[in-house]
């Protein structure tokens, strides 16, 4: 029967096998797949794993620390950032359609992959290393069942401005969560020893503060947004429901103002929109009754630490009709 111990093994084995002295890279996301697959890829090949992460501005508060410092830590993984901040703003500047936003986003951050990629190849010819040949992909069971299950190459497409990439790069693919759930994915993180702050993460969108902002994005709008989330994080896990909840959206509406007061003046500032919602799959999902006085001290501190924001309302849809994010 089921044993992490037993999958770590028998992983371990099987990614010993494929890859042989080869060169494998690994993209992380700050999510629970992603790292799980890294840590295990890294502890049955050690430094013939690398790892990238880009900071591209839409992170949340901590996220980039915890990648950096709490998972290389736990792991020895080799990793590169690449911080691509400004590169991210300037491609989104004066952009607030949800579809056009999402494909910057998505374009935005594969061709940093790819350039991240063509470097450390480089890199490793300069130095007469093995070349990477190998792509590790953190899909799980129920990814592999909703696209129907094929397996093989990722043809990585090499980009015209890149340079020094051959015209079709194949990657071998090394995906060792393909029969896991996600329940056994972070029985497998906690065995490997990585942080709870990783192995219990709630889904977050990979487009990440870029489509909870109503509005075009800009630095102090993500600033804004970042400060709102991490109190409302704050404080839903010193309630102690995290595990309750399925995950919590905090949207800001920056197209929309609102007029209040504050001390002896009127304020004229952005709402901020709380969406706590329960699931089991994110296909249907209620929005949490969260108790009053929780709901009151995360406006009391939103209104009173968050410069420009003066109003916190609650989302109180389902899914269906409503999407569990607002873009
Ligand atoms: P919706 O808004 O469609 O979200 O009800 C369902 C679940 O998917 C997450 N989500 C994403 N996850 N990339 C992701 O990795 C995305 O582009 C993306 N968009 C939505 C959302 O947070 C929720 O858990």
């Amino acid at each position: 029967d089921w044993n992490s111990g037993n999958v770590i093994a028998e992983q371990v084995a099987r990614i010993q096998a494929q890859v042989g002295t080869g060169k494998v890279i690994c993209g992380l996301s700050g999510g629970v797949d992603s790292a799980v697959a890294a840590a295990l890829v890294h502890k049955a090949i050690g430094d013939q794993l690398v790892c990238v992460f880009v900071d591209h501005g839409l992170l949340r508060q901590d996220e980039r620390r915890q990648v950096e410092e709490d998972f290389v830590k736990a792991t020895g993984v080799r990793l590169v950032t690449v911080d691509v901040r400004e590169r991210f703003l300037t491609a989104l500047e004066g952009v607030s359609d949800p579809e056009t936003k999402r494909k910057i986003i998505g374009r935005e951050f594969i061709r940093t992959f790819e350039q991240a990629q063509a470097e450390l190849i480089k890199e490793a010819a300069a130095t007469n290393e093995d070349p990477i040949r190998f792509l590790v992909q953190g899909t799980l069971y129920p990814d592999v069942v909703e696209s129907g299950g094929g397996s093989g190459t990722a043809n990585i497409k090499s980009h015209h401005n890149v340079g020094g990439l051959p015209e079709d790069l194949q990657f071998e693919l090394i995906e060792p969560l393909r029969t896991l759930f996600k329940d056994e994915v972070r029985a497998i993180g906690a065995e490997l020893g990585l942080p709870a702050e990783i192995v219990q993460r709630q889904p977050f969108p990979g487009p990440g503060l870029g489509i909870r902002i109503v509005g075009s994005i800009t630095q102090d709008r993500l600033d804004l947004l970042r400060h709102a989330d991490a109190i409302v994080r704050a404080e839903l896990s010193a309630a102690g429901l995290d595990r309750e909840i399925w995950q919590c959206p905090v949207v800001l509406l920056a197209d929309v103002r609102s007029v209040g007061v504050q001390g002896d003046g009127r304020t004229y500032g952005h709402p901020i929109v709380l969406r706590p919602v329960s699931s089991e799959d994110a296909m249907t999902a209620d929005w949490t009754r969260l108790p009053y006085d929780l709901l009151a001290r995360i406006s009391n501190r939103i209104t009173n630490e968050v410069d420009g924001v003066n109003r916190v309302v609650l989302d109180v849809t389902s899914k269906p009709p409503g999407t569990i994010e607002w873009e």
